[in-house]
């Protein structure tokens, strides 16, 4: 294949990916956004194995026939409630990959000399820096959402006078690499500088904030990406690293507005919240248990309901049932709406993807803003295995970790019904108030299985 056949199909393929994030933007366009991007990328790879400056044919074949099977094997086996562990165990590969590559073009730089070398050495300093922060701190994403690590902020003394040091002399050295035009033992200093600081970067950020950083390290491999690029001198590698950097930077900056975090606090890690509870469960008086009837009765004179999906209904797989209660219900001519929070699950659009794999009608599916006003008209609302996006303490107690969360107001409609299996807490790990409120109470079990019994019953 010519150079400028590579290039054409580079530009096309840099088109595709444009018109796939376009695509993912909406729900009803995700569909062709995924198609979009797999013909991006199947062009890119295609141009790419095939272009003049690839040798090693075989070699390439081989590797992506073994990296091909375990991807097809992961894939199909994880779950949707474990897509984010294995996105930010994918982030991990992309840093891990930049700083192989950094090294590797250390080692083969040519003959490069005077600016065009420094710019060169410049680009590889970069590239195993940030492949390195992206390559502990996924790591540490994947054990904290895995549970191998506590989800609990590491709150080290002078934890943000350690990261501004770190990102100190990891700038006094780059100076000092370009200016001995460089040196392997400075490279591999601030590698090992950079995977500490990945490391302690995520570790001090707690659960609450999870979303945000994975969101983030999505950002951090797509600079990682464009930085290998660089290296590899391939211009579709540097505009891909730059979409996804990007769009991952956007993505983490609407979603800090819709917790009501600083996103400046939330990547400089471990700003927000100081971990202190809130109160324990003897201080919030005592909670209502409801039964599968009761719940069955309550909606068979509801005029208006409104549904809150949460991770335990991705756990249990209840938005089958949920989908069938909803018809019913509607069928029966009652108002039936669902309410989601922007970090309602483990992962940006969790809830939507489900509800949208049900069946649901999109349009009676609301964003959090759109409803939120509409729940002191609503007779009944079902808080289906949501914990902390319906939380009053994000609004009530300024000392929660989930303080200034935004929260979907269910507690102001006329009956709350929370279905969960316990009384444990959600995903921050604090007690939440709305389950010991007067027009509140628990049915407890699988939440699909209390779905199925209260379909038998209306
Ligand atoms: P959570 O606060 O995590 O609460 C989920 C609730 O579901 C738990 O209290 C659990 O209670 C219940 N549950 C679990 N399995 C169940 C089952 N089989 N049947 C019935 N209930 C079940 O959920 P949320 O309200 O969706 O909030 C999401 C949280 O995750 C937020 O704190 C958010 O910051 C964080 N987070 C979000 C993301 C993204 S991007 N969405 C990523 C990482 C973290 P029991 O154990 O008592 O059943």
């Amino acid at each position: 294949m010519s150079h400028g056949i590579v290039q054409a199909a580079y530009i096309v393929a840099g088109l595709l990916f444009i018109l796939s994030l376009a695509g993912l933007s909406r729900q009803d366009t995700a569909r062709s956004g995924n198609y979009a991007g797999i013909a991006g990328m199947a062009l890119a790879l295609i141009a790419t194995i095939f272009g003049p400056n690839t040798q090693g044919l075989g070699w390439i074949l081989l590797a992506m026939v073994i990296g091909g099977a375990i991807g097809i094997f992961y894939a199909r086996r994880v779950e949707m409630t474990e897509m984010p562990e294995l996105v930010a165990m994918l982030h991990s590969f992309v840093g891990l990959a930049a700083v192989l590559v950094g090294f590797n073009t250390y080692f083969d730089h040519g003959e490069l000399t005077g600016a065009m070398l420094n710019i060169h050495l410049v680009e590889i300093y970069l590239g195993v820096f940030i492949g390195a922060v992206t390559f502990t701190g996924s790591l540490v994403a994947f054990g904290k959402l895995r549970g191998l690590l506590s989800s609990a902020a590491l709150m080290l003394p002078h934890r943000h006078k350690m990261n501004l040091a770190a990102l100190v002399i990891s700038l006094l050295l780059l100076l000092v690499f370009v200016n001995v035009e460089g040196s392997v033992a400075v490279l591999l200093i601030v590698t090992i500088i950079a995977l500490v600081f990945g490391y302690h970067l995520v570790a001090s950020i707690g659960g609450a904030d999870m979303p945000v950083v994975v969101s983030m390290l999505n950002s951090y491999s797509g600079w990682a990406a464009a930085a290998a690029g660089f290296m590899l001198k391939n211009d579709l590698l540097i505009v891909t690293g730059a979409l996804v950097g990007s769009s991952g930077a956007i993505l983490s900056y609407i979603m800090c507005r819709a917790m009501n975090r600083s996103f400046i606090s939330v990547i400089a890690g471990g700003f927000g919240s100081d971990g202190t509870s809130t109160a324990g469960d003897d201080e919030l008086g005592s909670y209502v248990e409801l039964q599968v009837d009761d719940v069955a009765e309550m909606l068979s004179e509801a005029d208006s309901v409104i549904i809150t999906p949460g991770y335990g209904m991705a756990v249990a797989q209840a938005q089958y049932p949920v989908h069938e209660i909803t018809e019913r219900l509607r069928g029966q001519g009652k108002e039936v709406r669902f309410g989601i929070h922007p970090v309602a699950g483990r992962l940006p659009g969790h809830m939507n993807v489900l509800l949208a794999e049900a069946k649901v009608p999109y349009d009676i599916v609301l964003e959090m803003d759109e409803i939120n006003d509409d729940f002191p008209q609503t007779d009944v609302v079902l808080v289906i295995g949501a914990n902390d996006t319906v939380n009053p303490a994000a609004q009530d107690d300024p000392n929660s970790p989930i303080a200034g969360m935004p929260v979907l107001e269910v507690w102001k409609a006329k009956q709350v019904v929370v279905f969960k299996r316990s009384m444990n807490t959600g995903y921050a790990g604090v007690q939440n108030p709305l389950f010991f409120k007067d027009n509140a109470g628990m049915l407890f079990g699988d939440a699909k299985e209390s779905c199925v019994r209260i379909l038998e019953k209306l």
